[in-house]
């Protein structure tokens, strides 16, 4: 596994292959949500590139970007036994070299709410970054996880509206066993508000199990449904529950298939974010417990 800090250097690993190239975006501090992207990427590409980059342009002033958690010579050791031919670990200097003025900009209702609204300036951070791994590492696949859907949204819209030649592949959300979904942030919480923290995942699921096909009910029972399982939990502040069209992210008066349910909350200092998906065929995706999966625990 070859560790690569300098655009210079992807390009020169990137001119030795032949076949395809896939590549797995994520900040590092690796758990088996990221583990099973690198599993698929592994599986359906010849050469597999994972990035670890906490990107700045991403975090607003008062966000977390100091206490991001990071712990490279685990990530590596974790990589290393899932068969990563390249880790792209770049400096912010070599990411955003001084003087730097060009940013990608999403724009409109679809950056505008839930996540965008609370994390202004978030989405084009993401964008301008991924847009750049996408051109540093030229891959033909590349692998995001479910649980953030609204970078999913914008990933997907920004890979259609800028004609790149890259199939996106979005892949379950990973979750403990008390459904808390995997994320690196998981690691702030203290201990009891890590046991009130699967409340994400209570509510979702109460919000789903009012969902009748024959009868689909008004997005506001279904959305009171979820608010009742977070209203009684102590000390937790709910930031926003939503039903929105899993394609366009517009808000929906009525839970109808392509949707996602979607769950922010503050849990003492820190934000979590969850989602499930009604798919077309009547089928939610509420992700997977980490546990049946394969690959050793991180
Ligand atoms: O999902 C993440 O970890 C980040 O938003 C990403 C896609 C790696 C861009 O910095």
């Amino acid at each position: 596994m070859h560790i690569v800090r300098t655009v210079q250097a992807m390009r020169h690993e990137h001119e030795q292959w032949t076949g395809s190239v896939g590549l797995v975006p994520t900040m590092g501090y690796l758990h088996r949500g990221h583990l099973s992207l690198v599993e698929h990427a592994r599986a359906e590409n010849e050469h597999v590139v994972v990035s670890i980059f906490v990107n700045p342009t991403q975090f607003g002033q008062h966000e977390d970007l100091a206490s991001y958690p990071r712990d490279i010579e685990h990530d590596l050791q974790l990589l290393s036994k899932l068969g990563v031919d390249v880790v792209f670990l770049p400096t912010v200097d070599e990411m955003y070299p001084s003087g730097f003025t060009t940013y990608v900009t999403p724009e409109g209702p679809l950056v505008e709410q839930g996540e965008g609204a609370i994390r202004p300036g978030h989405f084009r951070g993401v964008a301008t970054v991924v847009l750049k791994l996408f051109l540093i590492i030229q891959p033909q696949r590349v692998y995001f996880g479910q649980k953030d859907a609204q970078q999913v949204v914008v990933i997907r819209r920004m890979i259609e509206d800028l004609n790149l030649p890259i199939t996106m592949q979005t892949l379950p959300t990973i979750r403990e066993a008390d459904g808390l979904a995997m994320s690196s942030r998981n690691s702030y919480l203290t201990s009891i508000e890590r046991a009130r923290a699967p409340v994400l995942y209570r509510a979702l699921s109460a919000a789903m199990d009012t969902f009748d096909p024959q009868h689909p009910a008004n997005a506001q029972d279904i959305i009171q449904a979820a608010r009742e399982i977070v209203d009684s939990m102590p000390d937790i502040r709910l930031e926003y529950i939503e039903i929105r069209d899993y394609n366009t992210f517009l808000p929906l008066q009525t839970l109808r298939p392509p949707a996602l349910l979607l769950i922010a909350v503050r849990i003492g200092k820190t934000r979590l974010i969850d989602n499930f998906v009604l798919h077309t065929d009547g089928r939610w995706d509420t992700g997977l417990i980490g546990d049946q999966l394969s690959h050793a625990n991180p």
